[in-house]
């Protein structure tokens, strides 16, 4: 059977280098004295991650976290689990958690959890995209690229079915009859 989806351009990749420099200018204001540790969810945060963290003027190092993902669908199971936790030790450090997107929010505020029971000096939530009207839990984003509509978007890292991640600009995914 033909599959046949169509991606309509969202957030340009110069509107997106615009919210990543600014994104970038606050944490290198927050930051300045500190060497903190960035933590991308993956595999989303990937590209994110790249261009944000090469705008950084202070010392930081970087790991990765796995979670749970959505694997083919669209929607959050809303069971989140870490499948490949970390190799750094977050006791005592400034935490920077790097994410894709924040939808439900059930990601991101598990893994908040999960990082605070582990004792960080301090901990924060920067994230590119939020998609605001589809939360399920209360999660605070302390570093916000930009509100993005209730659509299922692809591109600069998101994915849609392993695909798409690689495209320069966010789009949204428009499948026959979506
Ligand atoms: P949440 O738990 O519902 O907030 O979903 C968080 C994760 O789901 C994000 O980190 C993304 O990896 C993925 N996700 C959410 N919305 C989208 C989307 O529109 N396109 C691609 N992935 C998404
Ligand atoms: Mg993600």
């Amino acid at each position: 059977m033909k599959h046949e989806v169509k991606c309509v351009p969202l957030v340009s990749r110069r509107k997106i280098e615009v919210a990543v420099k600014r994104l970038a200018d606050r944490l290198n204001r927050d930051y300045q004295g500190k060497h903190p540790l960035l933590i991308g969810v993956l595999k989303g945060s990937f590209v994110f991650m790249a261009d944000l963290s090469r705008l950084l003027d202070f010392p930081v190092e970087i790991e990765f976290a796995r979670l749970s993902s959505y694997g083919r669908g669209k929607e959050t199971s809303g069971k989140v689990k870490v499948v490949q936790g970390l190799r750094t030790p977050v006791k005592g450090r400034d935490i920077i958690v790097i994410e894709d997107i924040i939808d439900s929010g059930l990601t991101a505020a598990h893994f908040m959890e999960y990082l605070k029971k582990r004792q960080p000096a301090s901990l924060k939530l920067c994230a590119l995209a939020d998609k605001a009207s589809r939360r399920r839990t209360e999660i605070a984003i302390d570093y916000l690229g930009f509100p993005v509509p209730d659509k299922f978007l692809v591109g600069y890292g998101l994915d849609w079915d392993e695909k798409f991640r690689n495209l320069p600009d966010i789009c949204a995914l428009e499948e026959d009859g979506r």
